[in-house]
């Protein structure tokens, strides 16, 4: 810990006058941040760059301090050098620039620590009041839990231990950032749940989807709630059908260890498509308080009709890739990936077919995908509008195709618009035409990632992007069954989807039976 610093010199900032910083993007609090679980991959292409990019660009304020807590022995100095490689090879700012990493690197610093070590608690303990006393951090602590989800609860409680819980706080505030996955079913996750809240209150926890991080996600409030012309078509009148897609073309790279025990619908639909369903379907709500905003959350969710464990295949549709080609190059299959039991019986693609039963969606299917080593990586909702009630224009041969409205999350973020429209010439012929907004040249700016807008928000005290226990525990209550089924029963078929694909066949099913059809990924 170095000597006395405390800090009042103004922040450089990345120049880009489109970016321009309003006062209130800047955060008041000083505050420590501790990362549990440093040495890990998230901390050093995600985290870290995200902390150095706020302090760059002034909105995290000059009195922080950064401490690292986790097994891999670093001293200070070897630890602010891994930091630094992190920042030179992931930060969206590029390489480290001088006079701010001088200023930054003063704030790291790192504990060896064994998490069940009750002295490595203490000692973290005295580094925060040292962090208090030189560098200015006021008390303020924000605690990042990015381990292992085994070892949350032993965290939590040798934080209570140690006198670090929020009760023991006498100076500033504690929060908890939690990382997913929150739990692995339903009974897990109310286990860590009552395990975390003996000690944190539901105001202290920031259970973290970086789904909601990302701009196109919170746009799809912007949109539905900042602009009239939306919101009186969005329900069961004009609305046939919502699909969600979360797509990818990598696989299970080197996290085979740990997708074997998650796959698709634990990693991905249970929690960042879960999310994005009740942005989309939730009311409006009566303010822009991170309650008020939760409380819609958790009303959609708790609409939403449970799934009939005698007629699940119906409704869900698992896959696993086999061997493929992915742009161009050959990829194993994910029984051959590392890590990776031979005959393993892990989904790498599932789907869900889900109805919420209340007045403004009764009867509209909502499907959801997503899956990894398929055909392109791609996020968005497509809403799919009803069909004109009576046909005046187009020859007999045009087909007049349902309006669709998409919300492009990633990689393409905009917005897109299918519609109707005349072909230039002398006869009536139609066809489909699309009208497409793009985020970045519409504001001339790239949007920043997820975890800085995250990590800023709960340094704020925030609450809003992040996810309530109550949401939490009913997205378990929705896919748990599923889970149940798939892991008790082996699926023959699997690998049934070649890497490089639209994902297994046993998917169409679920559209099939409404005569509707996934669109392509
Ligand atoms: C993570 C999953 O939560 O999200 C990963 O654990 C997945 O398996 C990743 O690849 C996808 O995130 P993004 O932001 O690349 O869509």
């Amino acid at each position: 810990m170095p000597e006395a610093v405390v800090s009042t010199e103004p922040s450089p900032q990345i120049e880009n006058p489109l970016r321009s910083l309003l006062e209130s993007d800047r955060i008041e609090d000083p505050c420590s941040i501790i990362f549990f679980g440093a040495s890990g991959d998230l901390f050093k292409r995600m985290l870290l760059p995200a902390v150095y990019n706020l302090r760059l660009e002034g909105i995290l304020p000059a009195n922080f301090s950064v401490i690292g807590f986790s097994r891999s022995p670093f001293t200070d100095e070897s630890f602010r050098n891994y930091c630094k490689e992190s920042i030179d090879s992931f930060s969206r700012s590029g390489p480290a620039k001088e006079s701010m990493w001088n200023e930054f690197s003063r704030r790291i610093s790192y504990i060896t620590a064994d998490f069940d070590d009750d002295a490595h608690f203490h000692d973290l303990r005295e580094m925060l009041e040292r962090s208090d006393a030189q560098l200015g951090t006021a008390g303020n602590r924000l605690f990042y839990l990015s381990t292992p989800p085994s070892v949350f609860p032993t965290i939590v409680e040798r934080l209570a231990t140690a006198k670090l819980d929020p009760q023991s706080n006498t100076t500033g505030w504690t929060r908890i950032i939690v990382e997913k996955p929150f739990g692995t079913d339903l009974s897990t996750a109310r286990a860590l749940q009552r395990e975390i809240n003996s000690v944190f209150d539901e105001r202290h926890i920031y259970r973290i989807d970086h789904y909601l991080g990302k701009e196109t996600v919170q746009d799809i409030m912007a949109l539905r709630f900042a602009n009239t012309i939306f919101e009186p078509i969005w329900n069961r009148q004009y609305v046939r059908s919502v699909q969600i897609t979360a797509s990818e073309t990598l696989g299970v790279e080197q996290r085979g260890g740990y997708y074997e025990s998650s796959g698709a619908l634990r990693d991905m639909l249970q929690n960042h498509v879960m999310n994005l369903l009740a942005l989309v379907a939730m009311e409006p709500p009566a303010t822009s308080s991170a309650d008020a905003i939760r409380n819609e959350k958790f009303k959609v969710l708790s609409a939403m009709r449970r799934l009939d464990p005698a007629r699940l295949d119906s409704f869900a549709a698992r896959g696993q890739y086999g061997p493929g080609t992915i742009e161009g190059e050959s990829v194993p299959g994910y029984r051959e990936e590392p890590d990776v039991n031979p005959a393993s019986n892990t989904e790498t693609f599932a789907a869900l077919k889900l109805h919420i039963d209340n007045w403004r969606w009764s009867g509209v299917p909502f499907y959801l995908r997503s899956g990894k080593r398929l055909a392109r990586k791609s996020t968005e909702i497509a809403v799919t509008f009803a069909p004109i009630p009576h046909r005046l224009f187009g020859e007999a041969s045009d087909a007049i195709e349902a309006n669709v409205l998409v919300m492009k999350i990633q990689p393409d973020e905009g917005l897109s618009l299918r519609f109707n429209a005349k072909v230039p010439g002398p006869k009536n012929h139609i066809r489909a035409v699309t009208m497409d907004f793009n985020y970045g040249t519409g504001f001339g700016v790239a949007s920043a990632p997820a975890y800085e807008r995250l990590i800023a928000d709960a340094v704020r005290g925030d609450q809003t992007l992040f996810t309530r226990w109550d949401a939490v525990e009913l997205a378990w209550e929705i896919v748990t069954p599923v889970l149940e089924r798939w892991s008790s029963t082996k699926d023959r078929s699997f690998p049934n989807y070649p890497a490089g694909s639209e994902g297994p066949q046993q998917a169409d099913l679920l559209t099939h039976d409404d005569g509707n059809i996934w669109r392509r990924i």
